[in-house]
């Protein structure tokens, strides 16, 4: 069990220098941060103290194999200043299976509660009120540990950092259904939200935004005629009514929002398929007239609705419609998350 956590206050908050009306996405940076080490085999008392930069050694593990996984969750402010998270569980879970698989030893879910509990305390100023801000929150665990020998390191770190954060994209999303590069592939750590997932992704993704795309939708490894996820979200389609997005497996990160918007969307009715989607099939649909809609899901991103894709150069506008599935869920979940709605599924996590 975890005593109580050690707090040191900054003497000089950043608050005021900070514009609250207009946050981008995770640029600016708050007080306040939770450490906590690994070393002799256990992870010691966890801290909060003020955000400053971290010292390691050049042979520190991290820099050269990339032992690495992080988290993103979101922290809300309601009317009467309550504050709340959404499913927190679930990441503290993930981050574990992500850990597992990099070789990273797990963390205790008190560590990873309580460290989140005693740092949102100390930083709940931060926390944005207005519509579509919120405090993005970043677990992440990286090998500390010195030495060349490709091993896993002995020690690492534990930290949260915290960012008050407007919305993910600026604009349009238009994004290319990738055929030559592979974000994962079976066996491989996909499912892990590993760092190294991302840095694989960014060069596809450079090439795709010198084509006007903001993100690449990967396709299986093997084949790539399967629709798999965005470089920052789970991907769903509108097929006429129905609501259709690929199962997960190890080449695909398991969303916290990907499954409570299969929930949310089950239990309004709406007809949700959960299964393997060919891109053939999406470029058919987009032919005749039957796809409606496509999202991504995520926490970063919530719901953002796909304007547009790239397919073997050609591009495919999608309709623009006032109704859709897209604003009707990121409502619903929105308002679920920010208590403004009741939430029957009991996702919400009073802090
Ligand atoms: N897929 C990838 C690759 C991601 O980075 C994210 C973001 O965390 C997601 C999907 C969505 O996951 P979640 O809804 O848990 O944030
Ligand atoms: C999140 O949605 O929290 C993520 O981790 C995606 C990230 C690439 C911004």
């Amino acid at each position: 069990m975890i005593n109580d956590i050690e707090v040191i206050k900054t003497k000089s908050s950043k608050i005021n220098e900070v514009d609250f009306d207009n946050l981008k996405f995770g640029s600016v940076f708050s007080d306040h941060m939770l450490v906590c080490d690994y070393k002799n085999g256990k992870w010691q008392a966890p801290k909060v103290m003020p955000y400053q930069g971290i010292t390691l050694d050049p042979s520190a593990k991290i820099f050269h194999y990339g032992q690495s996984v992080f988290e993103g969750m979101k922290a809300y402010k309601d009317a009467e200043d309550n504050v709340w998270l959404f499913r927190p569980l679930d990441n503290c879970k993930r981050l574990n299976i992500s850990s597992k698989r990099l070789a990273i030893p797990e963390l205790p879910e008190d560590y990873f509660m309580e460290g989140l509990k005693a740092l949102l305390e100390v930083d709940k100023d931060w926390i944005p009120k207005k519509d579509g801000s919120s405090l993005y929150i970043r677990p992440f665990v990286f090998a500390s540990g010195e030495g060349f020998h490709a091993s896993p390191a002995d020690e690492y770190k534990f930290l949260i950092c915290t960012a008050p954060s407007g919305s993910y994209f600026s604009g349009e999303v238009k994004v290319l259904i990738e055929e030559k590069y592979s974000r994962s592939a079976n066996g491989g750590v996909g499912f892990a939200k590993a760092g190294g997932n991302y840095a694989g992704q960014f060069y596809p993704t450079q090439l795709a935004k010198e084509k006007g795309y903001q993100q690449v939708i990967w396709t299986d490894d093997n084949t790539h005629e399967y629709i798999e996820e965005a470089g920052a979200m789970n991907i769903f389609v509108r097929i006429n009514d129905t609501l259709i997005t690929g199962p997960t497996s190890d080449r695909i990160l398991d969303g916290i929002t990907r499954k409570s918007i299969i929930e949310l969307a089950k239990a309004e009715g709406i007809n949700v398929d959960v299964r393997k989607l060919r891109v053939d099939e999406v470029v058919e649909a987009a032919k005749n007239g039957s796809l409606k809609e496509m999202f991504g899901a995520g926490t970063a991103a919530v719901i953002s609705p796909i304007a547009g894709f790239g397919y073997k150069g050609e591009d495919y506008d999608l309709p623009k419609m006032d109704d859709t599935y897209a604003n009707f869920l990121k409502k619903r979940i929105t308002d679920i998350q920010t208590n403004k709605a009741e939430d029957p599924f009991g996702w919400r996590y009073k802090l």
